[in-house]
């Protein structure tokens, strides 16, 4: 495996298993098999509502001597609904009750939207709280709070914008070291990349493979597909390996941690193998300059009319 480095010397190993979309019945199979095959590196999130099976899978793994808990670094994220200070401590506690945990390796704030406390997923306006009601300062006070108690031992961010996490350096005691973004060659987010590099921040790639499992209602008509794009399977045909570890070593050559979904066990095991392809500069020049520029994960689900939150609040134009 190869690593990402924070700051106080712990080690993140760059391919992680994805839990977004796996759904309860089929993720606890799926981390067993992550952590069998040789994962250390499970990403989770409180909205993806099988937190519990996962720490089903934990438990298992640990008693059966499968893995130790400090062996693995666990990711969760805090949803929208807990952003005011007083809701991200018990939030975090909530997740680490249903990882069976009793810490973290890494918390991130999911969005940079808020929903009022106990709303799902807000589908009016008075269901949002906004910027006003609750900074980002605020939030990102509740994560510093979170990891002076010893809760996580890394806070960062998800689908945070440059102008959104200059916003949080402002007031930072703690400096975010983890943005986590929908990253692979139709999204590039070279500039993105680079601010947060340039400010001590590690990246995590989502949705490398792009997410083909999303529900109906969040995709679009017609959206391209990487899996099946003519350049990246040349690439692949040229290193004998699958079109899936192409767009995986794709973020770990760029030094970006990777978290492909799959509750597959032959996927699982073929994702993590692609820390052997050693893709050459000519392969990532043809991949950062593909020419398809698209946006699985768009956040237009936060966005509209019942909602006072716009696309410039989480992306750069
Ligand atoms: P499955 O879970 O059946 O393996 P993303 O990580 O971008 O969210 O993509 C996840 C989607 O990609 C899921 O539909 C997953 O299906 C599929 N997938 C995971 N690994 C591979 C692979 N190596 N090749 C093709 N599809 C894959």
């Amino acid at each position: 495996m190869k690593y990402l480095t924070f700051k106080n010397g712990d080690q993140l190993p760059m391919i992680g298993l994805g839990t977004w979309k796996s759904k309860p019945g089929e993720v606890y199979d799926a981390v067993l098999w992550a952590l069998s095959a040789g994962y250390r590196h499970i990403d989770c999130a409180a909205i993806y509502d099988n937190e519990k099976e996962v720490g089903k899978a934990f438990e298992k793994a640990f008693s059966d001597g499968l893995v130790k808990r400090e062996e693995i670094f666990v990711t969760s994220k805090l949803w929208n609904n807990s952003h005011r200070f007083e809701d991200v401590i018990p939030a975090l506690k909530n997740s680490l009750l249903e990882l069976r945990l009793n810490y973290l390796d890494l918390y991130l704030i999911h969005w940079p939207i808020a929903f009022k406390n106990g709303v799902g997923f807000a589908q009016t306006r008075e269901e949002f709280f906004t910027y006003k009601d609750v900074p980002l300062s605020q939030t990102w006070a509740g994560m510093e709070e979170a990891h002076n108690q010893g809760l996580t031992k890394h806070i960062g961010m998800s689908n945070f914008n440059i102008s959104k996490l200059e916003e949080v350096f402002e007031s930072a005691e703690i400096k975010p070291e983890m943005n986590q973004i929908e990253l692979h060659p139709f999204l590039p987010q070279k500039k993105l990349v680079e601010f947060c590099k340039s400010n001590g921040m590690l990246v995590t790639a989502y949705s490398p493979l792009g997410s083909g499992d999303r529900a109906a209602r969040i995709k679009k008509e017609n959206e391209p597909s990487l899996l099946e794009n003519d350049m990246v399977r040349a690439i692949a045909d040229k290193h004998n390996c699958t079109v899936g570890q192409v767009l995986i070593a794709f973020s770990i050559h760029r030094d970006i941690a990777v978290i492909p979904k799959s509750t597959n066990e032959g996927r699982i095991k073929e994702n993590l193998a692609s820390i052997q392809v050693d893709l050459d500069a000519d392969d990532m020049k043809a991949l950062l300059n593909i020419g398809t520029d698209f946006r699985y994960i768009d956040g237009s689900f936060f966005t509209g009319t019942k909602s006072p939150y716009t696309l410039s609040d989480l992306w750069e134009k």
